[in-house]
């Protein structure tokens, strides 16, 4: 695996696979990569010629300066990590050679899209930081396909409307989120969970479940679940910044669980910034 830190020459790289219509697989990550990421690298390893993983702490897209210094950075780690699961660019830049001086552009998706959930708490600026490094991303590496984690289910939305909208010739991946064997959903951030808040995090997973054992139980009214699902988070302790059940297109709310409806949850758990998801499936 080549590490590259210039743009031009990850462009040299990839010329002749690009040359000879090679499939080029992007995973966009801002390092410290966990096993979520890891699967996306192996899933890109098996569907294409070659994999590009990038490692970018994207400082637009962090409403607060506290949140940027504290994420965590490992390069090193990482390479291996990427390396090890099949990696053949790890595509490390440094914040110049993305947002060099006198750069001015915002790649901007409008509406409920970026408003409401993560938009709402953190601000759209977060998402407008998003959609510009991720079109930057993908004007840079240009893959056949681009591969994100349903964890971050409104960022995926938010991705494929930005490609859909602008004609990126992109295929847009998902995948499932990767779990620790007590459920916590996998995360950068979950490294800053010490002591109790590691245990407390768990509120997250617990209100999830507890929403699909009320839509099991037989319960269709968005209210009533939402509210089961708020109570479980109780004996951890952790108070939701919200738990909503929406659309999962639009993330309009939904009155009753009629389809898919997506039950989305973030918490603060002590200093740590969580979010989760799931999909209830209305014609189970
Ligand atoms: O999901 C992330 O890690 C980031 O938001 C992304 C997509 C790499 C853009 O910085």
């Amino acid at each position: 695996m080549r590490v590259v830190r210039s743009i031009p020459e990850l462009r040299t790289a990839l010329r002749p696979s690009r040359r000879e219509e090679k499939q080029i697989g992007l995973v966009p990550t801002m390092g410290a990569l966990h096993e979520g990421h890891l699967s996306l690298i192996r899933r890109a390893r098996e569907e294409c010629d070659e994999v590009v993983v990038s490692l970018f702490v994207n400082p637009t897209q962090f409403n607060e300066a506290a949140d940027l210094a504290a994420y965590p950075r490992d390069e090193a780690a990482d390479a291996v990590a990427a390396s090890e699961n099949g990696a053949d660019y790890l595509f490390a830049p440094p914040v110049e050679a993305i947002y060099p001086e006198g750069f001015a552009t915002e790649v901007r998706i409008t509406g409920p899209l970026v408003d409401t959930l993560e938009g709402a708490e953190r601000g759209a600026s977060h998402f407008h930081g998003v959609t510009t490094v991720v079109t930057k991303l993908l004007n840079i590496v240009q893959p056949s396909i681009a591969y994100f984690g349903q964890k971050d289910a409104q960022q995926a939305l938010v991705i494929r409307k930005l490609v859909a909208d602008l004609d990126i010739p992109v295929r847009i991946e998902l995948a499932d989120t990767v779990r620790d064997d007590d459920g916590l959903a996998l995360s950068s951030r979950n490294v800053h969970l010490h002591g109790a808040d590691r245990e407390r995090a768990l509120a997250l997973k617990a209100a999830l479940d507890a929403a699909q054992a009320a839509h099991a139980d037989g319960v269709s009214d968005a209210t009533t679940v939402a509210t089961r699902a708020r109570d479980a988070m109780t004996p951890f302790d952790v108070e939701p910044e919200y738990l909503v059940l929406v659309d999962p297109n639009t993330l309009a709310p939904v009155a009753a669980i009629d389809g898919e409806v997506l039950v989305a949850v973030a918490a603060r758990v002590g200093e740590t910034r969580l979010i989760d998801n799931t999909i209830l499936n209305g014609r189970q």
